[in-house]
């Protein structure tokens, strides 16, 4: 698939179907991360993939936890204040989604965080750790890896879904895998083939224009 056509097409997909997804295809969509440019080529990025009763064993814990304690983890510290810029730009994309969900009568935001931790229904999750001892500015390294491995699978005529909500579960996560709490999960992606005639699929939040976020010099 052309890489522009991926660029374009790509949307977060919230149904998939259930078939499973081939091992080979798997390791070649993760080959797509490997191929990332890297601070110092350090490559910090790790990954766990998750697939069938072990992965719904996982999503039935962090629903759980969810229900039970709300989170496990503190990732962020203290609340962060936006900018009023995008703060505004979030409430639209919730805004729109959560109408669709409620014209449908689903209760929105209980049924995108309990989607979320079910991993939109994806036959397969990869959890993307790097070493907790890494400043934060190489979750930009593990950003140009992660977004290889989306537009990859979008290639591939898979759909994928990056989940962040799962980081306040990271120690229920890391239990679940037995890896060792020092290791840092930075985002899951949800992965698998996408049901293109679901309406869900077919919402892609806008974008706004270029002038809003570039300063030009000289060019
Ligand atoms: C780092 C990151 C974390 C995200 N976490 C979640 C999440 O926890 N749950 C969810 O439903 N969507 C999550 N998303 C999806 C965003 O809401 C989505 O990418 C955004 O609204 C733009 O829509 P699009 O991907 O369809 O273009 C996340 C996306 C990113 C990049």
């Amino acid at each position: 698939m052309d890489l522009w056509k991926a660029i374009r097409e790509r949307n977060s997909i919230r149904v998939f179907k259930p078939d499973p997804v081939p091992r080979k295809l798997i390791e070649k969509i993760l080959g797509a991360g490997l191929e990332a440019p890297s601070s110092a080529n350090m490559q910090p990025w790790e990954f766990a993939v998750v697939c069938g009763e072990d992965k719904d064993k996982l999503s039935r814990s962090l629903l759980r936890a969810f229900s039970e304690k709300g989170r496990d983890y503190d990732f962020e510290g203290k609340e962060i204040q936006f900018p009023p810029r995008l703060l505004q730009r979030r409430r639209v994309f919730f805004g729109e989604l959560f109408q669709q969900l409620e014209d449908k009568g689903l209760k929105p935001k209980q049924f995108v965080q309990e989607r979320t931790l079910s991993f939109w229904g994806a036959p397969v999750i990869i959890l993307v750790f790097m070493d907790g001892r890494m400043a934060k500015r190489f979750f930009f390294d593990i950003g140009t890896c992660v977004q290889n491995i989306v537009l990859a699978a979008q290639a591939e005529g898979l759909g994928t879904h990056l989940i962040g909500l799962i980081l306040k579960f990271q120690n229920t996560i890391k239990a679940f895998l037995q890896i060792p709490l020092e290791k840092r999960l930075v985002v899951g992606i949800c992965l698998g083939y996408p049901d293109l005639e679901h309406p869900l699929n077919r919402y892609k939040p806008n974008r706004d224009r270029l002038d809003e976020s570039v300063v030009w010099v000289r060019c």
